[in-house]
Formats: C-alpha cells, structure tokens, sequence
C-alpha cells in the first residue's frame, strides 16, 4: 500500500492510475466500521480497480469549542488497518498541504445541512461539503463509499455530487455496530464505562420506535416521543439533542399523512454523554 502526504504526490499516483479509483474519505482513528467501507470499496473495484482512502482531520467542520484538538490521531494503527482492508494507497496530508492559510472559498449547503446535526453544529457541513469537494478534485474518484450512520451527511453528499455536477458515484453502507448494538464511532472511545454501559440504549430506543412502526403507529410525533421517553428511562447520563423522524431524502420532518417519498422515513437522533455526542438513526421500511 502507498502512502502519500502531498497534493503533488497524489496528483502523480492519479495520472498513472488509469484503472477505477474507488474513495473511503477518512479522518482516521479508524475502526471496524471504517475496515467495512474500504473492504466495500474493494469489492466494487475488484481486481482491476484502484482503493484509495484519505486520513485527514478536517479542521473546517470543527466549532469552536468542539473536540478538534483532542480528537484523535491514530495514523499507524489506521495504515493497518487500510493495509488489512485492502486499501491500495492512502492520502494523509496535514492541515498546510490541503489548506491555504488566506483560503476565501468554502462550499455551503443551504437545505439539508439546516436541521438535525446542521441545527446544533453551525457551519459543520460547510466544512464537510468543502473538503469532501476538494478530496473529490484531488483523487478523482469514479466512486466513493460512505457511512449511513452519518445519515445526514450522507445525504448531503449526494446533493453535492448532484448539485456541483461531481462525475462520482456515491454508495451508502449499513452502520457497523458493536455486538451490544451501540453504531461504531471513533467517539465512543471519549465514553467512560458509565457513559459507555448506557450508550447502547440509543440504538435499544430505535428498535423499540421500529418495532411500534411495524405495529401501525405512523405518527412521526408518538415514535419521536417513544425514542426520547425510552432514553430517558434506561439512559439517564444521555442528554438528548435531537430526535426527529424526517423524510430520508429530503431530511425534512415527516407527518402521519400518506404521500410521494423519495426515500424511506428515518428516525435519526444525537445525545450527549458528558461531552461526547453520539448520532445514530434507523430507516422506517415503507413495506
Ligand atoms: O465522515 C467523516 O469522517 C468526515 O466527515 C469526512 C467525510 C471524511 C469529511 O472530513
């Protein structure tokens, strides 16, 4: 596996790659979640294609006050981990190499990235938009693979490869999660074992919200306040941000009403522990 720290480096590899290129976009501390995204992308590539990750800390999707500084930073262990997945090369730049320091320009979405996360992270999918653009110019993906626990960035990144007329397939792979059911995260390692014990009734409440779905109850409403009530009674170091039922595709907030859905509703819901907040969401099948 190839290892690349600079833009011109990079640019080189791409020139003399004239198979598919299959893109895992990172900011390491990588876990199992990760290994399953690039062992996607090099399922898709097969033998002939090319699989390449980046491992970049992207300082732009940072608030102030949030977790930048400590997040962490595990490149040897993530270039095992690429090495064991299958990964042909990585990019792993620093902040100079990727950033001017009088950069004017930045990438802002204006529909999708207002509610759920975008709502309590202002400015955070400006900074996912803008890198996920320039990784998306610098390696040339004919495809790339993403998480659907990041359900909301996920979406986004459609819209911009929609919208900015990206030539990039875009793949969404199921949330990988731990054998208790807690999703993957490269967070969970902030949780204390208090905080870590009661972090899997996130995903116990969504269950709980599905199974109530499959039973009949549509009502966006009464599924949200089941998920919450759920938390809070097996989860009390949980802090809630948000719990909303939206529309998949559009992201906006569904009602009980039938109509024309491009894509399945979804449950999605952030809480805090201490200082660290967990996202996860869970998809309301039409059948
Ligand atoms: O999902 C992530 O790890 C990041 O948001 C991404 C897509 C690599 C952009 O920095």
């Amino acid at each position: 596996m190839t290892v690349l720290e600079t833009v011109a480096a990079l640019r080189e590899w791409r020139r003399e790659s004239t198979a598919k290129v299959f893109f895992v976009p990172t900011m390491g501390a990588l876990h199992e979640g990760h290994a399953a995204l690039v062992r996607e992308a090099r399922r898709l590539a097969g033998m002939e294609g090319r699989v390449a990750v980046s491992i970049f800390v992207n300082p732009l999707q940072f608030g102030p006050g949030e977790d930048l500084e400590r997040y962490p930073r595990t490149l040897q262990a993530d270039l095992a981990l690429c090495t064991a997945a299958g990964a042909d090369m990585v990019f792993a730049p620093a902040v100079n190499e990727v950033y001017f320091d009088d950069r004017s320009i930045k990438i802002t979405e204006s529909s999708l990235s207002r509610v759920l996360c975008g709502a309590s992270r202002p400015g955070h999918f400006d900074g996912v938009c803008t890198v996920v653009a320039k990784l998306f110019n610098l390696v040339q993906p004919d495809e790339a693979v993403f998480g659907k626990k990041d359900y909301q960035q996920l979406a986004i990144i459609r819209r911009l490869v929609r919208d900015l007329d990206f030539p990039v397939a875009i793949h969404g792979m199921e949330t990988v999660r731990e054998a208790d059911g807690l999703a993957m995260s490269s967070r969970n390692r902030y949780l204390n074992p208090d905080e870590r014990a009661q972090a899997p009734a996130l995903r116990r409440a969504l269950l709980k919200a599905l199974a109530e779905w499959r039973d009949g109850d549509s009502e966006a409403f009464s599924l949200e306040e089941s998920v919450r009530d759920e938390i809070a009674r097996t989860a009390p170091l949980a802090r809630i941000d948000y719990v909303s039922c939206v529309d998949g595709g559009t992201l906006q907030p569904v009602d009980g009403s039938a109509g024309q859905r491009l894509a399945p509703r979804v449950i999605a819901l952030a809480a805090f522990f201490g200082k660290t907040r967990l996202i996860d969401n869970i998809e309301l099948p039409d059948d």
